[in-house]
């Protein structure tokens, strides 16, 4: 959660650093501020509850100028949304000002150490003990700031991506990481700092990924200046190049990068494809799999674990796996995984997915299945981040980045890959028939124009969405391929139009949901024609007995379920294993529209944020 920024160089820092603010609001919207050196050598520090508008709004009649600054947009943990928990973080002389994404796990020890030395708080937050702290270090032990700042990280426990900058010294800019993200951008006689690139990519391609306890020193004309908590000495900067362009983070004519991110799903799944589909050939070639088919031949099971969206499709590659590659799968949520002392075998091949690649309960379930040997493969989108480097192999889903809070185009292509991957291991371990591999793949070929087909009943699915704007409840059905489907559908729904909604297994509606039904109940049932067709339909039948009013999703050419239906929309025919990659589209849309008609930021849906990098 928080998005942080920085700026030293010979531009104006303010309107970079605000921009860099926008492009980072995905990871939290509660409060933002600025800190600024200014021209006569004063450390201004702006900022307020609300959006980053509104502290722009509230920096309109300030001294905003300066060369070297930090920025924040806030994710509440430790405190309310407020002006005075908003960061920047004032040391108590107001001499050093702080930006901070993550936990300072030891904040309370710590701050009670400075209060017993007379330091006073303002603000409720963990982050504040670190600006304390700091000018504690800097005036006992008379260190300059980036000593300081190293000293005081040898005492912290937690996770931070921070930035710092002194009154007294306009040329320096201190930041420093464990285990939230953090990028460093290198210009001409210019730093930026990002949570991610987005900040950057506009004025540099040319960047520095810190690794986890490295605290660097950012100096006007001098090279920068790395090391490790761990180790005292300079360690050498590996730059790279930043693979994203500018159109890849605006919104590119679409009124919001939800709707941006759901249209560019056959390109997002074309470039997940893109070197692993041979298409000519019809095979799938996976480097992770083949470099790895020993691990996955051995394992007795593979867990899953994810959370929320990667989640559902974690819950897709249970049934794509246990189908194609007759290994048993167990999907669980990495919250629950990680705190229940699960039982973990060496020969188990563990799937953590994530589109970010920086969630704090993921991350710490691979690192307890890692700690008891079993062999980690990650399938995430963001390249570098804290999944991709903690897996011993791994596929990236290469979606491009996703800006939207509610997931989509992650979503589709994470099934994607689990199919790809399930396909590849069936193939080298002989569970799968040729002929059925040959048939399965040659589908994935055509699954971005299917989805296109999809896309093009947009004005369709707008207009039913309108009619259901008044309801409180939503219940979404499906079975088996499409049962995760049903909850990721509700998932959409919920985040971003704030009705509740529960996705069942359609049969498992009689046990309980049934009650609910009603004549004001919408049921979106997801009931594409395969082998449980029959049984779906009973599912409707049973729903239309109760005057429920169904949506349903079915595959083109349907009679049956259309004749129970209130609404259908049709979806092109495609492989059962593959049909989540169609059937999720209109919910995605529905999702859109019923938010948008009720007037929902479906951009920025309360009280969430893109990354959740806390637990
Ligand atoms: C829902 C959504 C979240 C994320 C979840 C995991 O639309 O986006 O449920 O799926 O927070 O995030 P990642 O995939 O980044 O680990």
């Amino acid at each position: 959660m928080c998005g942080i920024v920085g700026y030293l160089g010979t531009k104006e820092a303010f309107p970079i650093l605000i921009k860099g603010l926008h492009r980072l609001e995905y990871r939290g919207y509660d409060s933002a501020g600025v800190a600024l050196v200014d021209k006569n050598g004063n450390l201004n520090v702006y900022k307020t509850k609300g959006k980053v508008a509104n502290l722009e709004d509230y920096c309109r009649d300030k001294d905003i100028s300066g060369t070297v600054g930090i920025a924040h947009t806030r994710w509440a943990t430790h405190g309310e949304p407020s002006d005075k928990n908003a960061h920047p973080h004032f040391s108590q002389s107001k001499h050093i000002a702080l930006i901070h994404n993550g936990i300072i796990e030891n904040y309370l020890t710590i701050k009670s150490f400075l209060i017993e030395k007379g330091y006073k708080f303002q603000s409720e937050t963990d982050t504040e003990v670190l600006v304390q702290l700091i000018e504690y270090v800097m005036q006992e032990h008379k260190l300059p700031l980036y000593e300081a700042v190293y000293q005081a990280l040898t005492q912290v426990i937690g996770a931070y991506a921070i930035g710092v900058i002194e009154k007294d010294n306009p040329n320096i800019l201190v930041t420093a990481r464990t285990a939230s993200p953090l990028i460093v951008g290198i210009g001409d006689g210019e730093f930026f700092l990002g949570s991610d690139a987005s900040p950057i990519v506009e004025y540099t391609k040319n960047v520095i990924y810190p690794e986890d306890r490295q605290v660097i020193k950012i100096e006007r004309g001098k090279e920068i200046e790395i090391r490790s908590l761990d180790k005292e000495e300079l360690i050498k900067p590996e730059i790279k190049q930043i693979q994203l362009s500018l159109d890849d983070i605006e919104k590119g004519g679409f009124p919001h990068f939800m709707l941006k991110e759901i249209f560019e799903q056959p390109k997002s799944l074309s470039l997940c494809m893109n070197g692993r589909l041979q298409r000519e050939q019809k095979e799938i070639i996976l480097s992770g799999v083949r470099e790895n088919i020993d691990k996955f031949a051995k394992a007795k099971r593979i867990l899953i674990t994810a959370c929320g969206t990667s989640w559902h499709a974690g819950l897709i590659g249970k049934y794509l796996f246990e189908t194609l590659c007759r290994i048993p799968v167990e999907v669980e949520v990495a919250s629950e995984f990680r705190y229940r002392n699960p039982v973990v075998f060496k020969e188990d091949v563990l799937i953590a997915i994530s589109q970010s690649g920086e969630t704090a309960d993921t991350l710490a379930a691979m690192e307890l299945a890692k700690k008891q040997g079993a062999f980690i493969y990650g399938i995430c989108n963001v390249v570098g981040s804290s999944v991709a480097r903690l897996t011993d192999s791994g596929t990236y889903t290469h979606a491009g980045p996703e800006i939207g809070v509610a997931s989509t185009k992650a979503f589709t292509t994470q099934v994607c890959v689990l199919a790809m991957t399930a396909l590849a291991v069936a193939k080298e371990l002989h569970t799968i028939k040729e002929e059925d591999y040959k048939r399965i793949v040659t589908e994935l070929c055509n699954i971005e124009e299917k989805i296109s087909t999809i896309l093009k009943k947009t004005k369709e699915i707008e207009d039913i969405s309108k009619i259901f704007t008044y309801a409180r409840n939503f219940l979404y059905l499906g079975r088996g391929f499409n049962y995760p489907v049903a909850m990721e559908g509700a998932l959409k729904l919920k985040e971003i139009s704030y009705i509740h909604a529960e996705g069942y297994p359609a049969a498992e509606m009689k046990h309980g949901p049934i009650a609910l039904i009603d004549e004001e109940m919408p049921i979106v049932v997801v009931a594409p024609h395969y082998d449980m067709y029959n049984k779906i339909l009973s599912n409707v039948q049973e729903v239309k007995a109760r005057k429920g009013r169904i949506i349903a999703i079915v595959t083109e050419g349907d009679v049956d379920i259309k004749k129970q239906a209130d609404y259908t929309i049709e979806i092109p025919q495609t492989e059962e294993c593959l049909s989540p990659l169609l059937t999720v589209i209109p919910l995605q849309l529905l999702s859109y529209y019923v938010a948008i008609a009720k007037g929902r930021n479906v951009d920025q849906p309360r009280n969430l944020a893109k990354s959740v990098t806390v637990e």
